[in-house]
């Protein structure tokens, strides 16, 4: 068996995926076609990035002509398909409503339009899924109130969390202007993961902790630029979704020996790999895996243990874990 075969059959859980990532170019010139509107670069080149700003606005560009529930649908229906190529038996998948300018204000329509794919998928043998409503950073703290009080009103089975992402340099320190919505989140139930420490430093990582009860941290790798936020993730055993394609692609570092990853890990943080946005990154699952285990020399059991971490620092439901968890043991 290849390496990159043990890897795809290597059990494991994402926990950091965004839907807004995985349109295919092939996709999005079909939409565009149909609506008239020119590529942003022609559909060869459509997938490079100055950086995260750039980044962040093409998202808009993509997602802006998803404006159907069919095509929501078929988005989430790819999704489970990818999921189910790269031998990932779950996915948190993290969707931000701010990017889909077709439907601002219909958030319940979107919800049930992408539930409809992921049960339709669910029902075909493809992997769960559950979704994490997110916050865009440069939102208002009246905005993420409004968002936490609908999600409590809905109560929509497919949403698993709240999370924020987007670009931390561009707004500021957030911590603060969230704190209450995340608070709010947590007493409705709702679990919550936060981007922080790609585009901020350790300081957004500390926020995150203590002023957002971040479940989970999604890139979190500048932590290591301060000792006691590393202390701090070590005591609490925050777990991070670390994604290394996608902080040299977007150039967050130059290459994997200036990524943090095998520092935070020795150091004790609970770290699980992840794609981010894996089609406009070009990133897969198991990658990721090959990319750390070639480049940090990692054995089985280092490997097992980072699956681990996936799948327990998931949002999955007991049945999933469990089940995964049984199936990594056999691996
Ligand atoms: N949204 C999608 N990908 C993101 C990233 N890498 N950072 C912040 N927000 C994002
Ligand atoms: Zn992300």
């Amino acid at each position: 068996m290849t390496t990159l075969a043990r890897l795809n059959a290597l059990p494991k859980a994402e926990i950091h995926v965004h839907l807004e990532g995985t349109f295919a170019p092939e996709t999005l010139a079909a939409w565009a076609a149909q609506a008239k509107v020119d590529l942003p670069r022609p559909v060869e080149r459509l997938f490079e990035f100055a950086g995260l700003a750039n980044f962040l606005q093409f998202l808009d560009f993509a997602s802006g002509l998803a404006n159907t529930p069919e095509r929501l649908a078929q988005l989430a229906r790819e999704f489970c398909e990818r999921l189910a190529r790269d031998g990932t038996g779950y996915a948190d998948l993290i969707f931000n409503p701010t990017h889909w300018h077709a439907w601002h204000g219909q958030l319940p329509a979107m919800l049930d339009a992408l539930d409809a794919g992921f049960r339709e998928a669910e029902q075909d043998g493809l992997p769960p899924v559950g979704l994490c409503v997110s916050l865009l950073r440069t939102q208002t703290e009246g905005e993420a109130v409004e968002l936490v009080e609908l999600l409590t009103r809905l109560r929509h089975p497919r949403v698993v969390a709240l999370s924020v992402d987007g670009n931390e340099a561009a707004a500021g320190r957030t911590g603060p202007r969230f704190a209450s919505a995340f608070a709010q989140a947590k007493a409705a139930g709702l679990r919550r993961t936060v981007h922080a420490g790609e585009s901020s430093g350790p300081e957004g990582v500390r926020d995150a902790v203590e002023l957002l009860q971040a479940d989970r941290i999604d890139h979190g790798g500048r932590a290591i630029e301060d000792a006691a936020v590393v202390d701090l993730l070590v005591q609490r055993q925050i777990p991070l979704g670390i994604c290394p394609t996608s902080n040299v692609v977007l150039k967050v570092y130059p290459d994997l020996d200036a990524h943090p990853l095998e520092r935070l890990r020795q150091a004790g943080i609970p770290v699980s790999l992840a794609t981010d946005d894996p089609s406009l990154l070009g990133a897969t699952l198991p990658g990721e895996y090959a990319r750390a285990q070639q480049h940090y020399g990692w054995n089985d059991a280092v490997l097992r243990a980072v699956a681990r971490t996936s799948i327990e620092a998931s949002f999955a439901n007991a049945d999933v874990k469990a089940d995964l968890l049984a199936r990594l043991a056999r691996w």
